[in-house]
């Protein structure tokens, strides 16, 4: 009976919503505790993939409880469709889906401010997935947020849009040349949110922690990565939430003690989508290449993902960050063609070299990394179910990221399908 965390320890698109799903047959509720529309977590069952944005990715097995909690943001209009497309594919949600009383509403200025600040930086831009995830969580924190238990009750909700909306429209309309927001719009669109979801909204983390009581194992599922972290990533070219495992506790209303396993997903290489640093990348051609081989390729906004080596400094701020308890290397098949395979162990800038991933923007550009290089395998691991399959200097390789760590590995991936993984 456990509580563990599923954490990206990369820039995001490790391929969680994999690993959420193969883990999700065993568990009893899956949550997520931050993040909203901007995730795209996929899984492959039966060679269909499904995209999941909103709802977690263990929605796919029926015995399954689904949260969304509190440190969510959520699309009223995004999620509705969500819930259409679940069920279109079968999936009865009734039920089994629970949203926290507490979680913060996306609305279109959201998203209208989300387009207009990006515009207005040119090339600065940050490359955001343009769902309006950054707006919606200034508001939070700013005490301008309109959240879940405000459709609940209409003269709340009608002072919170008010609120937020005089801000919003001044701004909207001064600065960025917009048109402003009807208020009898947003209050349409949260009453038809309300009456599709009502029976959902809960204090969920009244019922997670009852859930621990009675000794049901849970996961929490994490978006984006640890790069990607307000606090810990490539600060300003970072999401607005923190993905990192503290994030879990907060954004689920549970306590530290509480958490069990803390996995981190880590690609057997590195991957970026949207602007900023990323001092592992390969030049535009080899990037190219490998974006063919990996499918790198956003599940959200259909981006072409950066490509680049495994990155040990970026690992390494993940384990500390996160605490991390064991490893998911996914993707290993994606490498299975390339006759030499790179790992950054450190960085070398302005004459120093750097072990620990560095705050300011100017190094992290400048970096150069130092890397090792290890033979390739030059042979396919998609079929290989245990360890013992997988040739020799593809178990070399994995030895030595879990050495550079320090973390052992739990589960390797060899394919986008539940069937294509490998349990140590
Ligand atoms: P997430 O955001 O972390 O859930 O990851 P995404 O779904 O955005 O991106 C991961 C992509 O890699 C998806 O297309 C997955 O179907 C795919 N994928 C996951 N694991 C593997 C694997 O081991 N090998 C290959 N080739 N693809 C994988
Ligand atoms: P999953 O959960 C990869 C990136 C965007 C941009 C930055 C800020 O699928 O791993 P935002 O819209 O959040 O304000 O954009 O964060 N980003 C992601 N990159 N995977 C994600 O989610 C991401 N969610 C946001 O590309 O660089
Ligand atoms: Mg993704």
């Amino acid at each position: 009976m456990a509580v563990s965390v599923i954490v990206g320890a990369q820039w995001g698109d490790e391929g969680k919503g994999k690993i959420v799903d193969l883990l999700s047959e065993k568990v009893d509720i899956v949550a997520r505790y931050q993040g909203g529309p901007n995730a795209g977590h996929t899984v492959v069952v039966n060679g269909q993939e499904i995209i999941l944005h909103q709802i977690p990715s263990g929605i796919l097995w029926p015995h399954t409880t689904c949260v969304i909690g509190n440190g969510v943001v959520i699309d009223p209009k995004v999620f509705m469709n969500e819930m259409d497309f679940v069920r279109d594919q079968g999936i009865d949600v009734e039920g089994r889906l629970l949203i926290s009383d507490r979680a913060h509403l996306i609305l279109p200025y959201h998203r209208c401010l989300d387009a207009a600040k990006e515009a207005s930086k040119g090339e600065q831009k940050i490359g955001t997935t343009g769902r309006g995830i950054g707006p919606a969580y200034i508001d939070k924190v700013g005490r301008i947020g309109v959240r879940v238990c405000d459709l609940l009750d209409e003269k709340q909700l009608s002072e919170s849009v008010t609120s937020s909306l005089d801000a919003h429209n001044k701004v909207l309309e001064t600065v960025y040349n917009c048109e402003p927001i009807r208020k009898a719009d947003i209050i349409e669109q949260c009453n038809t949110f309300a009456n599709a979801v009502k029976n959902y909204i809960t204090d969920t983390s009244v019922f997670l922690d009852q859930a621990i009581k009675d000794n049901r194992d849970i996961l929490f599922e994490g978006a984006q990565g640890t790069m990607l972290d307000v606090d810990y990533g490539t600060y300003p070219f970072v999401t607005s939430s923190n993905p990192t495992s503290g994030g879990a506790c907060v954004g689920l209303g549970v306590g530290p003690t509480k958490l069990d396993n803390i996995i981190g997903i880590v690609k057997a290489y590195t991957t970026r989508v949207g602007m900023g640093p990323f001092p592992t990348e390969f030049d535009k051609e080899f990037s190219e290449h490998v974006r063919q081989l990996g499918g790198e390729f956003g599940a959200t906004t259909g981006r072409p993902r950066r490509c680049g080596w495994f990155d040990t400094v970026v690992v390494n701020n993940a384990v500390r960050v996160n605490g991390l308890t064991s490893l998911v290397i996914t993707k290993l098949d994606v490498l299975d063609t390339l006759p030499e395979i790179k790992i950054c162990t450190g960085y070398e800038y302005d004459g120093k070299v750097f072990k620990n991933y560095p705050a300011d923007l100017k190094t992290q550009e400048n970096a150069t990394p130092i890397l090792e290089s290890h033979p390739g395998w030059l042979s396919s691991t998609k079929e290989a179910t245990t360890w013992d399959a997988l040739p020799d200097n593809a178990k070399k390789y994995l030895n030595r990221l879990s050495e550079l760590t320090g973390v052992r590995i739990g589960i390797i991936s060899v394919g986008a399908d539940r069937k294509q993984t490998i349990l140590i």
